[in-house]
């Protein structure tokens, strides 16, 4: 089978099994990763099995995108990847400035002008128990990469997704404002998800209430308001969310952050996701109701429009 490494080189209207399996698996391909103040090739671009980042999941990261040499909103990513270390008691080994000239250097040693950047810090190399003190050194890579998420036809028609049963981490085991490599129970879901046919799901948190999907915020339009839970509710302070909060304030579109149930999403005019993966996508279904028309809706048509001229302009220049 031919593998594509170019999403601008992919047909239209694959179903989502053959366009995942078109695209070379990122780990395939050849490129510079940034590691521990080195870069280094691919294959070569390796960690010990005693990284506290493998054992444990102990350690943070981020999700970024470059586009046409401008990386989006990266102090944003910067700054949410400090809090997220600070908050697990992480010294990141390099400064913010350092971390901002790495990020850049791999979109640039990669010859890359539109990608996704995924930057992670682990706790680094201990022994087999738990304590991070016994952790020296932490780990640091950065990966620089063209992967591209969703294909076309959903941007067009929307998702139809689900509720799954596997619940958000609640904020007294784990804030979700920590962008941490403990993704397990978002796996969950991404597998229940899977299970029931659709490409991403809701996840409630344990009172019940909507608080994410599984690598995304969620928000809907009610009467022309859109509406998005409260971080305090299990989401992820998104990088995109931000982004459409002061674009809903630029198209001068109220918006309110609150609580919701299944029922606000089931009873809303529009809904759409956002992510640095997926941008701003629209869902058209949940749980096997049509919401709104069925089809993307105006409001959100109006929100991805302007972030997409937003991303040209607004961010690093590598
Ligand atoms: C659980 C979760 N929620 C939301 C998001 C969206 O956040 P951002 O817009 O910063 O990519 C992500 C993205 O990685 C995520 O993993």
């Amino acid at each position: 089978m031919k593998i594509w490494t170019n999403p601008a080189d992919l047909k239209q209207n694959l179903a989502d099994e053959d366009w995942t399996k078109l695209f070379a698996p990122a780990y395939a391909v050849k490129m510079k990763i940034y590691l521990d103040g080195k870069f280094v090739d691919s294959s070569e671009a390796k960690v010990s099995v005693f990284d506290h980042g493998l054992l444990y999941g102990d350690g943070v990261f981020e999700g970024i995108r470059l586009y046409d040499g401008n990386i989006f909103r990266l102090e944003e990513h910067l700054e949410r990847l400090e809090y997220s270390a600070k908050a697990i008691m992480l010294k990141l080994p390099l400064t913010r400035d350092e971390i901002r000239a790495a990020t850049c250097e791999t979109c640039r040693q990669n010859g890359l002008t539109d990608a996704y950047i995924r930057l992670v810090v682990t706790r680094g190399v201990g022994d087999l128990g738990l304590a991070p003190w016994l952790c020296p050194k932490p780990t640091i890579f950065i990966i620089a990469s063209k992967i591209s998420l969703y294909p076309q036809e959903h941007y067009d028609n929307g998702l139809a997704i689900v509720t799954v049963p596997t619940r958000r981490i609640g904020p007294a085991s784990l804030p979700p404002a920590i962008k941490s490599l403990n993704y397990l129970n978002n796996i969950l879901g991404k597998i229940e998800a899977k299970l029931f046919g659709a490409l991403e799901a809701i996840m409630l948190n344990e009172q019940g209430y909507v608080a994410e999907c599984t690598a995304d915020n969620v928000f809907i339009v009610h009467k022309g308001t859109i509406i998005t839970p409260a971080a305090s509710q299990g989401a992820l302070k998104g990088i995109t969310r931000g982004a459409v909060i002061d674009i809903a304030a630029e198209l001068g579109v109220p918006l309110r952050e609150s609580d919701m149930t299944r029922y606000d999403i089931w009873c809303a005019d529009e809904c759409f996701l956002t992510g640095s993966g997926a941008e701003v996508i629209p869902v058209v279904k949940l749980d096997g109701r049509v919401i709104g028309t069925g089809k993307p809706g105006p409001i959100t048509h109006r929100v991805l429009e302007a972030f997409r001229r937003r991303v040209l302009i607004e961010g690093t220049r590598i």
